[in-house]
């Protein structure tokens, strides 16, 4: 299958971990070339486990989803499966979360997009671990351009480590969002900003 991928020269081997989220129990296909293949990132656990869900309705974006834990539990979780977009620029990681949505036994929309560059529709949800190794570009390109994406009620949920520049993040965050601190873990920061 190396062929379906971007990162052809990087040799596939796919492997499988189980692991369970707020009670509920998933298992992901994973292969080198992506995030965090050996487990979930203790920021997207953290992430997931202070997101309010009760608070979470309708249509939910999923930016640089990976192998697609974030996409995947969000729909799990809400029971709003057909209502759950997933995008990245990483094709290996785009083809283990179409696996992995089968393999939860849920539904979603898995896109290839470079930010929103291929994102056409608006959201009442984004969720995102942001791509740091990508740059502070990008970063903000997903952080702030989720305006754009969001519903006018709309809320974006993210999280960061303070050494990957949380506190800047969350300067430049709150001038164009209501932002909320919901937790903080060894460092990580889980955000949530509503439009203003
Ligand atoms: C920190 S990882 C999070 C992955 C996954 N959501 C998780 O929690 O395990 C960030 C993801 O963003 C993706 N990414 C990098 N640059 C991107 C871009 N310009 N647009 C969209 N996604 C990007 C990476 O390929 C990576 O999968």
């Amino acid at each position: 299958m190396a062929q379906y991928f971007d990162n052809v020269d990087l040799k596939s081997e796919i492997r499988k971990f189980s692991t369970s989220v707020l009670g509920k129990d998933f298992s992901f296909f994973t292969d080198n070339g992506v995030f965090c293949k050996e487990h979930l990132d203790f920021g997207t656990r953290l992430l997931l486990e202070n997101i309010p869900w009760e608070e979470v309705k309708g249509k939910i974006l999923d930016v640089g989803c990976g192998y697609g834990p974030i996409g995947i539990i969000a729909s799990k979780i809400t029971g709003q499966a057909q209502a759950v977009t997933m995008c990245d620029v990483n094709k290996r990681a785009l083809h283990l979360a179409e696996r992995n949505i089968s393999e939860n036994q849920t539904e979603g929309i898995v896109l290839e997009s470079n930010c929103y560059e291929n994102i056409f529709d608006t959201f009442d949800t984004i969720i995102t671990n942001p791509p740091i190794r990508a740059g502070k570009k990008v970063v903000y390109e997903i952080l702030l351009g989720a305006k754009k994406h969001l519903t006018s009620l709309g809320t974006l949920f993210l999280v960061i480590h303070k050494d990957q520049g949380a506190k800047s993040v969350l300067k430049e965050l709150e001038k164009e969002y209501h932002v909320e601190v919901l937790k903080k873990n060894k460092g990580f920061f889980v955000i949530k900003c509503k439009i203003r």
